[in-house]
């Protein structure tokens, strides 16, 4: 009985080991797709991660500028922002709101510097990392300096995108990750396709604002249907260390706050392809809020990745857009299918893959090793303890 027992018992424990075991951590080249692991199981065929964990070298928190030309005009902080693999990705902008404040439509002149973007030593007790990512907003009398990086393509067409990050400092800002697109001026409403995570900081720390876009009609009046004032999970507010994660899928966009969904909403979802983009502002409108002069907030990010299709990319995409000449020339992956399937949620190294099936020659040894210790290892117990 006893040994009966043990020999359940350890043939548990082999399965849990093998499972893990035979999710073999592999390199993008050998993965052909991304499986999601949300209910609505989305494939994606391309994977990127910027991880600002251990860059110590880049490391300098810049003094803020105050003139508003001379910080729009600043120079990236550091020659992280200079390289190729993040400049072929991602944008720091340097646009701002002059024209929305010279209409009466909001308040404060918001500019966006590059001098707002940096690499931090993280200063934690206990801290989970070298550096982060830092993203800073701050209030001068006349107006508000911020910071906004946006992905240079504007073909993302679905993805499951994800930051490591917190929210802290002054009410009166708005944190944000999303996807964009506008087809028509910037007043046109109907023409936005956006699906947005902000934190407000003047909203309670455990409530987070989902939106598909937009958020309210001609006549001004809210579109409650478009929006979640979410709750976060307990002990993850958004001063917190958390995954913040946002799935666009064709049918619904959902938002996961540490592997837990804590919103999604089928109405308005983006349909055409779009960028993605992070921020930390304000405009003193009614939605950020107005931060007092002399504060400050920020977003800090020790990671982004993400999963996702794209137009244009031979690879891609939802049958509706497939086209003739990438159907062609990609015949024979199309007959074969998604060969090697990956997973960026099973791994226990965040940012690496892991197999989930598929290039059976490459692991059919841990399988072979692993199925031969199921039957012999429990047995040469028994025979021990017998
Ligand atoms: C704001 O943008 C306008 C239009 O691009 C530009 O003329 C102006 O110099 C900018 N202001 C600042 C403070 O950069
Ligand atoms: C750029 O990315 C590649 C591949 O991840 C890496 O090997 C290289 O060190 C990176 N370069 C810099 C300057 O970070
Ligand atoms: C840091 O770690 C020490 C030792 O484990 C612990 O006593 C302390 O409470 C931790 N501090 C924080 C802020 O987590
Ligand atoms: C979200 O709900 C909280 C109260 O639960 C409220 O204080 C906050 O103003 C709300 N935010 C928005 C944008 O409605
Ligand atoms: C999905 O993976 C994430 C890690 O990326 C994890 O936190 C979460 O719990 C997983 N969810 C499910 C339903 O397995
Ligand atoms: C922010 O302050 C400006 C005055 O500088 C004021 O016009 C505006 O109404 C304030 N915004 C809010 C949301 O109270
Ligand atoms: C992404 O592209 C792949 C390959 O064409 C396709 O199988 C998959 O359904 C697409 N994913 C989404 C969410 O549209």
């Amino acid at each position: 009985m006893a040994i009966q027992s043990l020999q359940t018992f350890l043939f548990i424990v082999l399965q849990v080991v093998g499972r893990v075991t035979c999710l073999k951590e592999v390199s993008d080249r050998q993965c052909d797709c991304y499986l999601t692991n949300d209910t609505s199981k989305n494939y994606f065929t391309t994977h990127n991660f910027f991880d600002f964990r251990a860059l110590a070298q880049y490391a300098k928190v810049p003094s803020p500028i105050a003139d508003p030309y001379d910080s729009t005009n600043a120079d990236e902080t550091s020659n992280y922002f200079l390289n190729d693999n993040w400049t072929k990705v991602w944008g720091i902008q340097q646009w701002n709101n002059s024209d929305t404040v010279d209409s009466g439509d909001v308040p404060v002149l918001l500019v966006n510097s590059p001098n707002n973007i940096y690499i931090e030593k993280n200063e934690d007790e206990n801290a989970s990392s070298d550096t982060f990512l830092t993203m800073r907003t701050l209030r001068y009398k006349d107006y508000q300096s911020t910071a906004e990086f946006e992905s240079i393509s504007k073909a993302y067409h679905f993805l499951s995108v994800r930051m490591y990050a917190r929210t802290i400092g002054a009410p009166g800002a708005i944190t944000a990750m999303f996807t964009y697109r506008n087809d028509g001026g910037s007043t046109q409403l109907t023409t936005v396709q956006e699906s947005d995570l902000e934190i407000r900081t003047m909203d309670p720390k455990d409530k987070v604002q989902y939106t598909n876009q937009p958020s309210y009609n001609a006549a001004g009046y809210d579109i409650p249907k478009a929006t979640r004032n979410a709750t976060t999970p307990i002990q993850a507010d958004w001063t917190q260390w958390s995954v913040h994660r946002m799935d666009w899928s064709p049918t619904d966009t959902t938002w996961y706050i540490d592997g837990r969904q804590v919103a999604s909403i089928a109405f308005q979802v983006p349909r055409d392809p779009s960028q993605v983009i992070f921020n930390a502002w304000s405009d003193g409108g009614e939605w950020s809020g107005n931060m007092s002069v002399g504060k400050d907030a920020y977003l800090q990010i020790q990671w982004i990745e993400i999963v996702y299709n794209s137009t244009g990319n031979a690879k891609t995409t939802d049958k509706r857009n497939e086209d003739t000449a990438w159907s062609l020339s990609n015949a024979k992956r199309d007959e074969e299918g998604c060969q090697n399937v990956c997973s960026i949620d099973d791994t226990p190294t965040t940012g690496t893959p892991v197999l989930l099936q598929g290039g059976a020659s490459r692991i059919s040894d841990h399988i072979l090793g692993l199925g031969v210790a199921y039957i012999w290892i429990p047995l040469l117990l028994a025979t021990f303890l017998i």
